[in-house]
């Protein structure tokens, strides 16, 4: 690991919760965006996580841990960091350019992780000149209160790279749990399909959004229902998970039904815009 620096690819939802989880445990972030409206957004989206982090998560925050973010639309500010977690767009081409100038960047001594949602680990890694350095994290939302973290071990990813991102992750105070690789892994090849499923009952009229996640909650035990996850994933990354699984299985049940659609086309994303299935509030709080 070149240095403790851990430098973070976009500043959406997932770049700025990692930003918290990071430097909330005293960990320097370099945090990366090439839209400048979302770096200039960033300090102020990781200053409430880390105030959520504190009050829902018991996070004891270091003094001075705002210190430890830098923003920048500059990736050549990578250079030095020990380790990389890309959070872009869930676009395949988009990500795997990212990587392969991302490895130029950081050299042969950092640790990539990808947290992409659904594409495998292996076809990120082909972009790469060697494909055994990248391993799949793939966060929860939000990535500072949910401890498990699923992490997928591509069929070429180095057993030596695989153990490093179990340390930072240990670091981080998460538990990695280690999966294979393939469309979606484990946990959105189920739960996408069943977002999916539970939007076309909304679709369809068979009942309201409320009603779905009651049964799911009051029914089933469940922390929360199938649309409020959804929502707070954000519609667009939903519809944009579904793609990718509908493009690499062709399974029907993949294919984002109508209803989602028009959300995101609406702008509707879910609480990163304040309305999605439900309302809320505030945007982006907990
Ligand atoms: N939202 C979730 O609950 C969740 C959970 C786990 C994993 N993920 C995955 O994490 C990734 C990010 O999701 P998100 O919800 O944070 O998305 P988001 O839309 O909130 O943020 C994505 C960010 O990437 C930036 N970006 C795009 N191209 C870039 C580039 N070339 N260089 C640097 N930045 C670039 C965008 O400007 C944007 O700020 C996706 O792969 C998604 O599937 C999301």
């Amino acid at each position: 690991v070149a240095d403790g620096t851990l430098a973070i690819l976009g500043a959406g939802t997932m770049g700025t919760g990692l930003a918290a989880l990071a430097i909330g445990h005293g960990v320097p972030v370099v945090l990366v965006d090439t839209d400048s409206a979302a770096v200039d957004r960033a300090p102020a989206a990781v200053r409430l996580h880390l105030r959520t982090a504190q009050l829902l998560g018991g996070l004891a925050v270091p003094d001075g841990a705002e210190d430890l973010l830098r923003t920048t639309t500059d990736p050549a500010q990578m250079a030095g960091a020990g380790a990389v977690v890309e959070c872009v767009t869930e676009v395949a081409d988009l990500k795997r350019g990212l990587l392969r100038t991302t490895a130029d960047v950081v050299g042969r001594d950092a640790v990539l992780m990808t947290n992409t949602s659904a594409i495998t680990v292996d076809e990120l890694a082909d972009a790469l000149a060697d494909p055994t350095l990248l391993v799949g994290a793939h966060f929860m939302n939000p990535p500072y209160l949910i401890e498990g973290v699923e992490v997928v071990r591509g069929p070429r990813t180095a057993p030596a790279v695989l153990a490093a991102a179990g340390t930072l992750l240990r670091k981080l105070g998460r538990r990695p749990v280690v999966v294979g690789d393939g469309p979606g892994f484990v946990i959105n090849r189920i739960l996408q399909r069943m977002i999916n499923d539970a939007a076309t009952v909304v679709e369809q009229g068979l009942a309201t959004p409320e009603a779905v996640d009651e049964l799911f909650t009051r029914c089933l035990g469940h922390r929360t229902g199938p649309l409020a996850t959804a929502d707070l994933i954000g519609l667009d990354n939903v519809v944009d998970t579904l793609r990718v699984l509908h493009e690499r299985t062709r399974q029907d049940g993949y294919q984002p039904c109508q209803l989602l659609l028009d959300k995101v086309e609406r702008g509707d994303l879910g609480r990163k815009s304040g309305t999605g299935f439900f309302t809320y509030r505030t945007t982006e709080g907990p």
